[in-house]
């Protein structure tokens, strides 16, 4: 395959304007490649969601590390539009409880979710019920920035903010797992709340509530299988 390129990246032009430096990159042979593909894969494929959690505590710099890593996470334009608010507080965390319940329950019990969504439900068993709210060690909110607000008041875009925050999400579950400590991807919908029980301002938008901790010994948790390759891989 040539390897010439008439378009360089960055162009000189481009780097007397901008900085560069030279990205620092691991070459591994086929052989280890595999080895570390199927290595992790391995451990991706052992994460689960849990709905039960134990309440040992988590020392803060694991949570502090998994936010770290999530936000390594590539964003529109670089902008990382993103806020992750983590508390331990318990007064917080019944507020979140109670907030979220009110909520679940007008989705549950009052049909918000219509019957569709709700059947899809079923295997899962969820309902209105959020006690692992409180027994969670840690609740972390993953904020959207709608938009960026700067220190003369004035507001700045942010670019594909979903998206970027749906990977940062990403990195921050896959985190949390590596370090050997669960999470449930939660959005009890509507979730504004958040913005006033954790005191955000209006540009920010919750994306997705995480408890984080141990699951609670012997949890259960649905007997789901994943999708073969061949249903989510088309290859040419
Ligand atoms: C965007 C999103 C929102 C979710 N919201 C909830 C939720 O509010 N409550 C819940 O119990 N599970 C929620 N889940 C977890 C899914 O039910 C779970 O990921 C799915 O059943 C697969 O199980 P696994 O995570 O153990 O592989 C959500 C997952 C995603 C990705």
């Amino acid at each position: 395959m040539a390897e010439h390129y008439e378009h360089p990246y960055p162009s000189s032009e481009l780097e007397s304007q901008y900085p560069f430096v030279h990205y620092e990159h691991e070459r591994f042979t086929e052989e280890e490649m595999r080895n570390r593909s199927h290595g992790f894969y391995e451990q991706m494929e052992r994460r689960r969601s849990v709905r039960m959690f134990s309440s040992d505590p988590v020392p803060k710099s694991l949570i502090e590390t998994a936010v770290k890593t999530a936000s390594t996470a590539p964003s529109g334009a670089h902008k990382q539009p993103w806020t992750f608010v983590a508390t331990q507080n318990p007064e917080i965390k019944h507020a979140i409880r109670v907030a979220a319940e009110k909520e679940e329950e007008i989705n549950y019990l009052e049909n918000r979710m219509n019957k569709e969504w709700q059947e899809a439900l079923a295997p899962l068993g969820t309902d209105h019920h959020k006690e692992f709210l409180e027994i969670a060690p840690w609740i972390v909110v993953l904020f959207e920035q709608r938009y960026e607000t700067n220190v003369d008041e004035s507001t700045s875009k942010n670019y594909y903010v979903k998206e970027s925050c749906g990977i940062a999400a990403g990195f921050f579950i896959a985190a949390l797992h590596h370090m050997g400590l669960a999470t449930l991807t939660h959005t009890p919908t509507p979730m504004n709340f958040l913005n006033e029980i954790l005191d955000r301002p209006k540009n920010e938008r919750p994306f997705v509530l995480f408890p984080v901790g141990y699951p609670l010994k012997g949890v259960k948790v649905p007997d789901l299988k994943r999708k073969d390759l061949d249903e989510v891989l088309f290859s040419s």
